[in-house]
């Protein structure tokens, strides 16, 4: 295996592979990275978790606990020691940098609506323009005060006692469930949260890790205030969301031979693991564990030797892949008969308009594509050629479009690269590794 992508400040030259192969151990998941950082926070004792999230999104939520009097270290085998504090939160002298992180900064306005000080949220460029009236809302009615921005970042927060109420999401979103999962642990009553698509349910299996007690139905999930956590030592299993890029290269080059250990295989994030299937390639999962609620597992992936068929992705599935689209659509050009993509607007209030760049970035390399306000059509049976790539410092289109790179015919310039590290810094050592030239 050659070392073939060349790094230049922001940029990235990615040279075509042959095909894909070896092990690979994927760092912790950022989505329960973050999680379990909030609540250690908020729990009395210390808690130690392994294999967390070197992303620098997880790196702000950790720089927002310390600033709430949660001092967090890292050991010297790489596990990150986190000093509860009890339920009552320190003022931070300072506004709460979230970075690029719209997770952070939703979830901990939820952690923060019942604390009875004062709190600044601040985050990058692209997090100001995020929507963050999702959030005010509901917290409104349990009696919060959130000001924000013109409907974004920056939000003071004014804590005030909580109110439980019976919430139905309008627009799904785990984010949202999960900032009123932590509200409602601190207000009075018992909060109900109804969803129409089952998102991403890692808020309600860390609130049991951590102790706390909550009732789930099929489109639900209750939390009573009031319930005290309790420190955790986890091992965080490997994130599926980075995983994708790799899951989706896997299967895309003919010979290849993947194989993932410890993966995170939550059945609410392991839809690209279906949709795979339904494509033609092989996976195999074996060795299925069960930490603290979370589903981990090794998973083996090789292409089909005929290549992929294709797809339409609608409705739940669009909202349940979400963070998979992009690399989804970045293959598709490939498939036989292409990767439809419908009902995922909110790919356009991600960290990038992440339509309308991949929409470009796959004509820049010469594929017809067609793109809709909620998704997009790419046709199958397309070769593409290397290209230069405007990731508009979204870290996923960086990835994704990384991935389509392996296959193109000459070499691609992916710009602004160095967003990777938002979810996942290790990201181009692990496909130089993985890449066969
Ligand atoms: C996340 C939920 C999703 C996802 C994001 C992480 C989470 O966002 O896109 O990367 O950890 O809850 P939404 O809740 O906005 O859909």
């Amino acid at each position: 295996m050659a070392h073939d992508s060349t790094r230049e400040g922001a940029s990235v030259t990615i040279r075509p592979a042959s095909t894909v192969g070896g092990v690979v151990r994927i760092p912790g998941d950022k989505s329960i990275s973050h999680r379990y950082a909030m609540l250690a926070a908020i729990a009395e004792g210390v808690s130690r978790f392994h294999n967390f999230s070197a992303a620098r999104d997880c790196a702000s939520t950790l720089n927002c606990v310390a600033k709430l009097g949660s001092a967090w270290k890292q050991l010297d085998d790489g596990a990150i020691e986190v000093q509860g504090v009890g339920p009552r939160l320190r003022p931070p002298s300072e506004p709460l940098d979230c970075g690029n992180s719209g997770s952070t900064m939703r979830m901990l306005s939820g952690l923060l609506a019942a604390q009875s000080d004062a709190f600044t949220l601040v985050g990058d460029a692209s997090l100001s323009r995020r929507p963050m009236e999702r959030i005010r809302k509901p917290l409104a009615q349990m009696g919060a005060h959130l000001e924000l921005t013109e409907g974004h970042a920056p939000i003071t927060i004014q804590g005030a006692p909580l109110t439980a109420i019976d919430y139905t999401t309008p627009i799904p979103s785990a984010q949202v469930k999960t900032a009123l999962l932590f509200a409602g642990l601190q207000a009075s009553g018992t909060t109900t949260i109804r969803e129409s698509v089952r998102t991403r349910d890692h808020g309600e299996l860390a609130l049991r890790a951590f102790g706390a007690t909550l009732e789930r139905t099929l489109d639900s999930v209750s939390i009573a205030g009031g319930q005290a956590l309790r420190a955790i030592e986890a091992a965080i299993p490997g994130d599926i969301s980075s995983a994708a890029f790799f899951l989706c290269a896997a299967a895309l080059f003919p010979g290849s031979n993947l194989i993932f250990d410890a993966l995170g295989l939550n059945p609410t994030r392991a839809t690209l693991l279906d949709v795979l299937t339904a494509l033609g390639a092989h996976i195999g999962v074996l060795n299925l564990e069960d930490k603290h609620g979370e589903l981990v597992g090794v998973v083996q992936v090789n292409a089909p030797p005929q290549g992929l068929t294709g797809t339409t992705i609608s409705g739940a599935l669009s909202a349940q892949l979400i963070d998979e689209l992009p690399v989804l659509a970045a293959i598709g050009p490939w498939t036989q008969n292409g990767i439809r993509i419908r009902d995922a607007k909110e790919l356009r209030v991600k960290e990038s308009d992440r339509i309308a760049l991949i929409a470009a970035n796959l004509r820049a390399m010469g594929a017809d594509v067609e793109e809709f306000d909620d998704g997009l059509d790419i046709p199958g049976g397309q070769t593409l050629h290397g290209a230069e790539i405007d990731s508009g410092g979204d870290h996923r289109i960086a990835m994704a479009f990384s991935v389509a790179a392996l296959r193109a015919t000459g070499d691609t310039l992916i710009r602004g690269a160095e967003s990777a590290a938002i979810s996942f810094p290790e990201f181009f050592d692990l496909l130089d590794r993985i890449a066969e030239r």
